[in-house]
Order: C-alpha cells, then sequence, then structure tokens
C-alpha cells in the first residue's frame, strides 16, 4: 500500500521506517522521479512522531548504480545549470531523525554518495562502493568528492574519483567509509536493529547528537565545541533529561517522553 512508484516503504519494528529502492530493473538508477520520492518519502517519515529512525536500502544486487545516465545523455549545460540539477539530492542530508544506509551490491556514483548523506552505514560483504563518474566523462556531482574526502582523506579520495575503482566492504571499512561489514543477508535486519537502538533512546536528545556530529564537518574546532555545550545545556530543558538522570540514581530503565 505503499504510495510510491519506484520505492517500497514500511514499519518493520516500532519506531523504525525502512525505505527501499525498488528499481531493479536498472539496478536503482537514481532518475529524477525515483529522488523525487526519495525525498517525499524522507520527508514524510521525519515528520511522522512514531518514526525515531529511517532505514535506506535498495536490493541484493545494487543500493543503487547512481544517477540515471540515459536521462542525463541528452541535457544540455543550459538545462542542468538553469535548473540546477541533482540540487536537490542534498535535502537528505536535512533530514532531523538519524538515516541508516544498509548497503548490498552495487553503491556507484549516486549511489555511493547516496550512501555517503546517510548517518550511518551498514555493508553487506557484497557491497561495491565507486565513483566511476570518470568512466563517463565527468565527475561526481552529488557531493561525492566532498564527502569521501572528509571520510577517507586526500589520497584515497583522489584514486576513486580519478580511477574510477570499485572499492570493496572490507575495504570502505579498513578505510573509515563504514560502520561495519555485516554477514551476507543480514544487512538489513542489521541496520532495522540499530534503528531500534536509537529507537529507545530520548527523540530530541538522538537529533541533538546528529545535529552536533553534523556541525563538525562544518564548523571550526573552537565554534564545533561551543555549538555542542549550548546544545548540552540546551538539554537540560527536557523532561527526557530529568527522567534519564534519575532512572540512572534510581537503577531502572529511563522512561522517555520525548519531550
Ligand atoms: N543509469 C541508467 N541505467 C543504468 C545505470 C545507470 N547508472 N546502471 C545500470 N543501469 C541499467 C543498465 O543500462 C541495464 O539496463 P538494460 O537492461 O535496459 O540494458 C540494467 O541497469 C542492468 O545493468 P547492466 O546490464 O549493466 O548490469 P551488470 O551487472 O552487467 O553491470 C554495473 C552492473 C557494473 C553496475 C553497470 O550497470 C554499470 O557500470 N552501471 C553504471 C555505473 C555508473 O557509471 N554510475 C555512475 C553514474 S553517473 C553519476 O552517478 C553522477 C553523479 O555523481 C550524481
Amino acid at each position: 500500500s505503499t504510495p510510491y512508484e519506484f520505492l517500497l516503504t514500511s514499519k518493520p519494528a516500532p519506531g523504525v521506517a525502512l525505505v527501499t529502492l525498488n528499481r531493479p530493473k536498472a539496478l536503482n538508477a537514481l532518475s529524477s522521479p525515483l529522488f523525487i520520492e526519495i525525498n517525499a518519502a524522507m520527508n514524510e517519515f521525519d515528520n511522522d512522531d512514531d518514526v525515531k529512525a529511517i532505514v535506506l536500502t535498495g536490493s541484493e544486487k545494487a543500493f543503487a548504480a547512481g544517477a540515471d545516465i540515459k536521462e542525463m545523455r541528452d541535457k544540455t549545460y543550459a538545462d542542468v545549470y538553469k535548473n540546477n540539477f541533482l540540487e536537490n539530492w542534498g535535502l537528505l542530508t536535512k533530514v532531523r531523525k538519524p538515516v541508516i544506509a544498509a548497503v548490498s551490491g552495487y553503491a556507484l556514483g549516486g549511489g555511493c554518495e547516496l550512501a555517503l548523506m546517510c548517518d550511518i552505514i551498514l555493508a553487506s560483504p557484497t557491497a561495491k562502493f565507486g565513483q566511476p563518474e570518470i568512466n563517463i566523462g565527468v565527475i561526481p556531482g552529488g557531493g561525492g568528492s566532498q564527502r569521501l574526502a572528509q571520510v577517507v582523506g586526500k589520497s584515497r579520495a583522489m584514486e576513486m574519483v580519478l580511477t574510477g575503482r570499485m572499492v570493496s566492504a572490507e575495504e570502505a571499512e579498513r578505510w573509515g567509509m563504514i560502520s561495519r561489514v555485516v554477514t551476507e543477508g543480514s544487512v538489513v535486519n542489521e541496520a532495522v536493529k540499530m534503528a531500534s537502538v536509537i529507537a529507545s533512546k530520548g527523540a530530541l536528545s538522538v537529533q541533538a547528537g546528529k545535529e552536533v556530529v553534523n556541525a563538525a564537518y562544518e564548523l571550526t574546532l573552537n565554534e564545533g565545541l561551543r555549538f555542542e555545550r549550548r546544545i548540552f545545556h540546551g538539554l537540560f530543558a527536557t523532561k527526557d533529561q530529568k527522567e534519564g538522570m534519575t532512572a540512572f540514581a534510581e537503577k531502572r530503565p529511563p522512561n522517555f517522553t520525548h519531550e
């Protein structure tokens, strides 16, 4: 009963939403209509009080094989510049709730960039990450160069962007691109489990935690530390802070009410 043409959506566990890219014939190539649906689903769940964390996944064969090359082929500079092509991809990073990418198979080009826009990446041993745009005469356009350089450093980002080589799940883990590799076939389950753990916490402190970690990528250290401390101070105005600390002192589990 999903309202989407290229997505499946569900609530596999309390507090958890699952968004599955479902354009199998094109290996989940990220066409404009598909990305509009991704943004709509993310917005839907970001505004759904019953949802505390979101898992984004693809198929066993492909998380997503990139932007849709056939859709892009005939576009002119005037088209893409005038419409600021791919600008709407960044909406994903405005989602306030945690988004966990569960990656199996190909995460290439825009697919790799989509995973990098999520907050946490879990990978199947079958996952292959790459920025192969160089093979088709372009460069990453969905933030890949910037986010890769941040997470894997200059030499590895240059190698990926300039050679187009695919990186294995094991290599991506070693490089710090992803949290961890899980056993084959279990990546969605593991991501839902992790999302359930997050969903069991106080939603305000989870939102604050996401906000401050993201600030580390935009602010200087001093600004970031100041921002963190102010947000930390602000949480003392919440019931969840009183409840969490009281529950600890009373040696019982907390009952967060998300206020
Ligand atoms: N765009 C459009 N269609 C795509 C696609 C893409 N990115 N990736 C795969 N497909 C389509 C194929 O054209 C094919 O369709 P047909 O059956 O109609 O021919 C179908 O999906 C299955 O793909 P293959 O037959 O190629 O499957 P394979 O198993 O032989 O190869 C693959 C898999 C290595 C991932 C190969 O499909 C591939 O190299 N895909 C393109 C990867 C790529 O270059 N991605 C970067 C895109 S540019 C980008 O993303 C820009 C940006 O930064 C935003």
